[in-house]
C-alpha cells in the first residue's frame, strides 16, 4: 500500500512505492561471498559486497533462507524460523548486514517457506511423536490405502510420492517436495498463526518485505482424490500427473489476504510471490481482486519461454502489459531453480549477444525486474560432471535425467584470483572454469562488458522518463525476426524504441511512429554513440538497438 503524503496541509497523493521500479538483485547467501575460508558464503561476506551491489544499481536483495536448517535442500528445509544459521553467521551479523544494506539505500527482502518445515523443525517432532499430539494437526497425517499403499497418487516435486510413511505412528505425512520438508496444514489457524508472528519478528527487526516461497502449494485437495494421469513418465520415472489437486487451490488466496493484512501492519514492505503459473488470468488473481494480495507475483511465462520466438515474447509481454489492469508486472528470466538463461536461450555461437537480448527485455521493459547473482556478468551453467558430485536433492533423486540445481549455484566469480575471490578455503560448488575471463573485476575494466551492458541499461531505465513510467507499445506486430516496441514517455518528453533481432541474420527494420503521435524520423541511441534514421535501423546477429525519439 502506498503511503499517503500531506503537502501544505492541502494536497493529498499517494506516493509511489519504494518497490514500483524496483531491480531486485537474488542473492544466493551459500554461493556469494565466503568470509571465514570455510567455502561456504556468508552473511559478512554480502555485507563485504554491498558496494558492488549498490554500484549495480539494485535497489533490494532477496536474500534466500539463512535460517537454521540441515540444508536437506540448502536452507528451504527450515528448522527454525527465528534464528541464523551459524554456517551464515550470527543474528548480530544479520542485524549489521541490515543496517548496512539500508544505509546504501538497499532493501532487504527474507525468503519465506510457509508450505513446510523441516522434518527437524520443533514442530515437526512434536507432530510425529504421536496420534494425539497437539501439533500433530499442524501437518498432513493420513492413512495409507493398504500395507505400503500412500494414502494416494500425488506426487512430490522432488520425485515419486509426496508421502512418506512413519511407522511410528503408522501414518504417512505428505510433503509436496523432499520427505525432509514435511508440509504444514494451512487449515490449522494455530500455523496460521505461527507463521504470522514469524512474519512480525523479520518486519521488527527492518526487513522490507518476502519471497513467499511455494506459495501455490499451501492447500491439498481436502478429500485427498488422485490427481488426473497423463500420458508418458517424468524424469524421476513417475507416470505423469496433472496438478490439479495440490497446486494453486482457491483457498490460497484466502491467506494471501491474511498475509497482505500482516504486513500492511508495517508500512513499506512488500510481498513477492513464487508464482509458476499457467496463464495470465492466473497471476492476475495473485494481485487480488482489491489488490490485497500480493503485490509481485513473478511473472514466469515471460522469463521461461526459453526459446527465442519473437511472437511469444511479443504476445506474452503484450499481456503483461494489457492483462494485469495496470499493475507493475515482474519480470524475471534467472534464479536458482533453473539453468540460467545463458544456457537456456544461447545458441552455443552468439551465447554472448542473446545474453544482451535477454537483458534487454528484462530491462527496458514496464516491468519491476529481478536478476540473478551473477547473470549480470554472463555466468553460465555448469552442472556436476559426476553422480558423487552432486548436492542438490533433485539430482540426487534424478540422476541422470535430471542432474539437479547445483549448475546454476556455482560460487560469484569476482575476479582472477584462486577461487574466482569466492573463498580463500575449498568452494561448497566448483568455481566455473572461465572465471578468468567472466568475473566482476575484469568485466568492469571493459567498455563493452556484459557487466557494463546491464549496468548501462540498469541506470537507463533509473533516469529515462520513458524507460521508468512509459507504456510498453508493440511495434511491428508482423515481424518475426526482430522484437521492437515502444516505451511511450508518460509526459511530453522523448520516447524510447526498443528493437532487438531474435536471429542470426543481420536484420534491418524500420518505424514509423505517426500512429503514436511521434514525428521524429531520427532516433538517437541511448546504449552507444550515434544515431540512426528511423526507416532503416540496421541490427547485426541477435543485436539491439535503444533509441531516443522525439
Ligand atoms: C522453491 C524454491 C526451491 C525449493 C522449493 C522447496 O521452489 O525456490 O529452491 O527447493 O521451493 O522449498
Ligand atoms: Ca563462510
Amino acid at each position: 500500500m502506498s503511503a499517503l503524503i500531506f503537502l501544505g496541509g492541502l494536497r493529498l497523493f499517494a506516493a509511489e512505492p519504494w518497490w514500483q521500479h524496483a531491480l531486485f538483485y537474488e542473492i544466493y547467501p551459500r554461493s556469494f561471498q565466503d568470509s571465514n575460508g570455510d567455502g561456504i558464503g556468508d552473511l559478512n561476506g554480502i555485507a563485504r559486497r554491498l558496494d558492488y551491489v549498490k554500484s549495480l544499481g539494485a535497489n533490494a536483495i532477496w536474500l534466500t533462507p539463512v535460517y537454521p536448517s540441515p540444508q536437506v535442500d540448502f536452507g528451504y528445509d527450515i528448522s527454525d524460523y527465528e534464528a541464523i544459521d551459524p554456517q551464515y553467521g550470527t543474528m548480530a551479523d544479520f542485524d549489521r548486514f541490515v543496517a548496512e544494506a539500508h544505509a546504501r539505500g538497499i532493501r532487504v527482502i527474507m525468503d519465506m517457506v510457509l508450505n513446510h518445515t523441516s522434518d527437524k523443525h520443533k514442530w515437526f517432532i512434536e507432530s510425529r511423536s504421536s496420534r494425539n499430539n497437539p501439533k500433530r494437526d499442524w501437518y498432513i497425517w493420513r492413512d495409507g490405502r493398504g500395507p505400503g499403499k500412500p494414502p494416494n497418487n500425488w506426487l512430490s516435486d522432488f520425485g515419486h510420492t509426496a508421502w512418506t510413511y512413519d511407522p511410528h505412528t503408522g501414518q504417512w505425512y505428505y510433503h509436496k517436495f523432499y520427505s525432509a520438508q514435511p508440509d504444514l496444514n494451512w487449515r490449522n489457524p494455530e500455523v496460521r498463526k505461527a507463521m504470522y508472528d514469524t512474519m512480525r519478528f523479520w518486519m521488527r527487526k527492518g526487513v522490507d518485505g518476502f519471497r513467499l516461497d511455494a506459495i501455490t502449494t499451501l492447500f491439498e485437495d481436502i478429500h485427498l482424490r488422485d490427481e488426473p494421469v497423463l500420458p508418458g513418465l517424468n524424469v524421476y520415472g513417475d507416470p505423469n500427473v496433472q496438478e490439479t489437486l495440490t497446486n494453486n487451490l482457491p483457498e490460497v488466496h484466502d491467506v494471501l489476504r491474511e498475509l497482505r493484512k500482516v504486513t500492511d501492519e508495517f508500512p513499506g514492505r512488500v510481498l513477492i510471490g513464487e508464482t509458476y503459473l499457467e496463464n495470465i488470468g492466473d497471476l492476475r488473481k495473485m494481485y487480488g481482486a482489491h489488490n490485497d494480495e500480493l503485490q509481485l507475483p513473478m511473472d514466469t511465462q515471460v522469463g521461461f519461454i526459453n526459446r527465442l520466438d519473437v511472437r511469444e515474447f511479443r504476445r506474452k509481454i503484450n499481456e503483461a502489459e494489457t492483462e494485469l489492469g495496470g499493475d507493475m508486472p515482474l519480470f524475471v528470466f534467472d534464479n536458482h531453480d533453473n539453468p540460467r538463461s545463458w544456457n537456456r536461450y544461447g545458441d552455443g555461437i552468439h551465447n554472448e549477444a542473446i545474453a544482451r537480448v535477454i537483458a534487454t527485455l528484462l530491462l527496458a521493459s514496464r516491468a519491476v525486474a529481478m536478476a540473478y547473482y551473477g547473470e549480470e556478468i554472463g555466468m553460465v551453467t555448469t552442472p556436476p560432471a559426476r553422480r558423487e558430485d552432486v548436492r542438490d536433492p533433485v539430482g540426487l533423486v534424478g540422476w541422470p535425467k535430471e542432474k539437479g540445481r547445483d549448475g546454476e549455484r556455482t560460487p560469484m566469480q569476482w575476479d582472477t584470483s584462486r577461487n574466482a575471490g569466492f573463498t580463500t578455503g575449498t568452494p561448497w560448488l566448483p568455481v566455473p572454469p572461465n572465471y578468468i575471463d567472466v568475473n566482476v573485476a575484469t568485466e568492469s575494466m571493459r567498455p563493452e562488458s556484459m557487466l557494463k551492458w546491464y549496468e548501462g541499461l540498469i541506470k537507463l531505465r533509473a533516469g529515462n522518463a520513458a524507460l521508468r513510467d512509459g507504456a510498453e507499445i508493440m511495434l511491428n506486430t508482423s515481424d518475426y525476426n526482430v522484437l521492437s516496441w515502444l516505451r511511450k514517455n508518460p509526459g511530453a518528453g522523448p520516447s524510447v524504441i526498443v528493437a532487438c533481432n531474435f536471429t542470426k541474420l543481420p536484420q534491418t527494420v524500420s518505424f514509423d511512429l505517426r500512429t503514436q503521435g511521434i514525428s521524429a524520423t531520427m532516433a538517437r541511441s541511448l546504449m552507444d554513440t550515434g544515431s540512426a534514421p528511423l526507416s532503416h535501423v540496421s541490427l547485426p546477429p541477435f543485436g539491439v538497438f535503444v533509441g531516443e525519439v522525439r
